[in-house]
């Protein structure tokens, strides 16, 4: 099997090539390091498969080159799939799988980091110390004890961000249409998303992005969030209207935020753009801020995670082949009339 990966970065080529030669499947993988788009899809001409992940974008036209292009499925490796028509890939008759679990603890440990950083000042103390100052005024910082938590998904990893928030023995409110029935027996409180809102003093999100979760945070949900709040984000940028939270924190009723993802993330993350001027004024304008803090989208980015990630995804590549074969060889056996289907 053939498979053209995108968006390979040097420690894809690592981790990826070792789980293909530790899994005994010898899948031939070609590195591109462009993202797939519309643009770029014909350079999967020739391969079977395409490995992609979180900002390639596998919409209906990308798709259709791909299939024209003779790709009969697509390996995301990463959890989310919000940046694929799954509807067209359908149509198409192209399988589409993704790695749903490799390493929840990875985002959710991230988060922590997120959180336990603002609220201590650590990325202010860092640069201080470093230039010889080490006045403590405006680094005061807060307990996480005793305050109110609420987060927003609790799947596999909010589910872990809820356990290790209880661990700070923070009130833990949760909101997800079928909450984890495991958070909810170590104490944490099922709550509509409105009261989680008003109620909390950090708030940290963890729902897939969908039409329903697009601007799930917006001017009305800011309304609605105590003065002060800290909001965090290592879901997908688009859950967050990052304009109306920048008016927020203009006005000061956001406390801190702290961003794994971005909105626009597709044209800065993965990439050094050091010698680049930043031609995004509203992550430049998010940068201003003191009480803010951003990476990089680096909440899967673990050792333990990428080799979960790698393992899963070729184990899917091998899969995929061999579905669609099986597909092939059935609507063969069907005749012009025989369908097909993605998974
Ligand atoms: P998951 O599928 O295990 O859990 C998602 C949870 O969100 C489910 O329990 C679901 O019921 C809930 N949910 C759906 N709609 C909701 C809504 N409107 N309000 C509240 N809850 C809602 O997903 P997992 O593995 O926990 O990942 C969550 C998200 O984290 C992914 O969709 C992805 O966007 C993001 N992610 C970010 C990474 C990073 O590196 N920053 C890495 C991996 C995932």
């Amino acid at each position: 099997m053939k498979v053209a990966v995108f968006s390979a970065m040097p420690y894809d080529r690592d981790f990826l090539g070792e789980a293909n030669r530790s899994s005994g499947h010898d899948l031939e993988l070609s590195w591109f390091e462009t993202r797939l788009n519309t643009t770029t899809a014909p350079l999967a001409a020739g391969h079977d498969a395409v490995c992609v992940f979180v900002n390639d974008v596998l919409d209906a036209p990308t798709i259709e080159r791909l299939a024209d292009a003779g790709i009969r499925s697509i390996a995301l490796r990463c959890a989310g799939f919000n940046n694929v028509d799954l509807d067209a890939a359908h149509r198409l008759g192209i399988l589409v799988t993704r790695v749903q679990r490799y390493s929840p603890h990875a985002v959710a440990e991230h988060t922590v980091a997120l959180i336990l950083c603002l609220s201590r000042n650590i990325h202010r103390a860092y640069n201080r110390v470093r230039e010889g100052n080490f006045s403590l005024q405006d680094l005061l910082g807060f307990d996480l004890q005793g305050k109110t938590a609420g987060v927003v998904g609790t799947g596999a990893i909010g589910a872990v961000v809820t356990k290790l928030l209880l661990a700070f023995e923070c009130r833990v409110l949760v909101s997800d249409p079928i909450p984890d029935p495991d958070c909810l027996a170590a104490g944490a409180e099922p709550t509509e998303l409105d009261d989680l809102l008003t109620a909390a003093d950090l708030v940290t999100l963890h729902c897939p992005l969908t039409p329903e979760t697009h601007h799930l945070i917006d001017r009305r949900a800011l309304s609605l969030m105590r003065q002060d709040v800290m909001l965090i984000n290592t879901g997908r940028g688009a859950l967050i209207d990052t304009l109306a939270v920048i008016d927020a924190l203009k006005s000061g009723r956001i406390g801190s935020l702290g961003l794994d993802v971005y909105e626009e993330e597709g044209d800065l993350f993965f990439g050094d753009h050091s010698q680049e001027v930043l031609q995004d004024d509203t992550f430049a304008r998010l940068l201003t801020f003191p009480n803010v803090l951003i990476t990089g989208h680096q909440g899967f980015f673990t050792r333990e995670a990428m080799q979960r990630i790698a393992a899963t995804t070729i184990e899917n590549l091998a899969a995929e082949n061999l579905a669609a074969e099986n597909l092939a060889a059935a609507n063969l056996a069907a005749g012009p009339s025989g369908r097909t289907t993605s998974t």
